[in-house]
């Protein structure tokens, strides 16, 4: 089944754009089909392809609820939906109420075989991050080894549990530490919350990595920029991480589990803290 996810967070600068690029090229890599859909005005995740944009077709597409506008990327199972700054009017032309539909719609109508869509949302919470989020069925929340990352992660969280009482069917599936420096004694209080607050959802972590802040210079995925730098392993665990991740959430339910629920006991073996009357 394709899974649409959302890698968003509010604040800026915390390896959003890094981790939809590179996650996308690794599973690329792996033999998935992958669609990146750039959705930040600033276009950093097309520009980070080599591939930069100016927005107005993505922007056209959503104006006119048509097929989202695809292009090949030069790396193996990746395509992209680029954007540039004139995405920026989406801002001023769709109101809160429409965020629901203006991207689902269009995502919809993509004709595609993508396993996995990763959405790289701005640093905001926008009608057009908010469009992401109704579009999307899972939220990455990639942060900061910082004590503002974790408000802004409840934040996220908040805005997540928000949308799911409007009927949106989305779940944070992982927290991405990013940009960590592993010997600074924040990064273990950071972890030890996170493991507390979302346990069994943090990912692997991205530890600072120059070669990751060359790589969109060069308009190339980390795994082919530097093959064997601190960034390249780091994303190849946090991939393995994710499909690992969904396979196990995918797994069929156990034989004797689905009897159970074609055959629930009888009531009269149901007792426990039940009364008669
Ligand atoms: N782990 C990392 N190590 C070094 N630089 C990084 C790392 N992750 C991201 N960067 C750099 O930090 C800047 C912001 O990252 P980006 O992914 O664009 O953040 P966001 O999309 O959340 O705004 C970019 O210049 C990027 O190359
Ligand atoms: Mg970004």
């Amino acid at each position: 089944m394709k899974k649409v996810i959302c890698f968003a967070n509010q604040k800026g600068g915390v390896g959003k754009t890094t981790a939809t690029v590179n996650l996308a090229a690794s599973l690329g890599a792996m033999g998935k089909k992958v669609l990146v859909v750039d959705f930040d005005p600033q276009g950093s995740a097309s520009l980070s392809f080599g591939m930069p944009d100016n927005g107005s077709l993505l922007l056209k597409a959503l104006e006119t609820c048509s097929p989202l506008p695809v292009l090949e990327t030069p790396y193996e199972g990746v395509d992209l939906v680029p954007s540039g700054r004139n995405l920026v009017a989406a801002r001023f032309q769709f109101s809160l109420a429409m965020a629901q539909d203006f991207l689902n719609i269009c995502l919809e109508q993509t004709p595609g075989d993508w396993e996995w869509v990763l959405i790289d949302c701005p640093p905001s919470l926008d009608v057009i991050s908010l469009a992401a989020l109704w579009a999307a069925r899972h939220v990455i929340v990639p942060l900061e080894g910082s004590y503002l990352s974790l408000n802004g992660l409840e934040q996220m969280a908040k805005t997540v549990s928000d949308l799911k009482q409007q009927g949106a069917k989305l779940e944070i599936e992982g927290i991405l530490p990013s940009r960590i420096h592993p010997r600074r004694r924040i990064y273990w209080e950071i972890m030890l919350r996170l493991e507390q607050d979302f346990p069994n959802k943090v990912a692997p972590v991205i530890r600072e990595n120059v070669a990751l802040t060359e790589a969109p210079g060069k308009g190339k995925p980390i795994h082919l920029f530097a093959r064997s730098s601190n960034g390249a392993r780091d994303f190849q665990e946090v991939c393995s991480w994710l499909v690992n991740h969904f396979e196990k959430k995918n797994q069929p339910v156990l034989p004797w589990e689905t009897a159970a629920m074609n055959n629930p006991p009888a009531p009269e073996f149901n007792l426990i803290g039940a009364s008669s009357n």
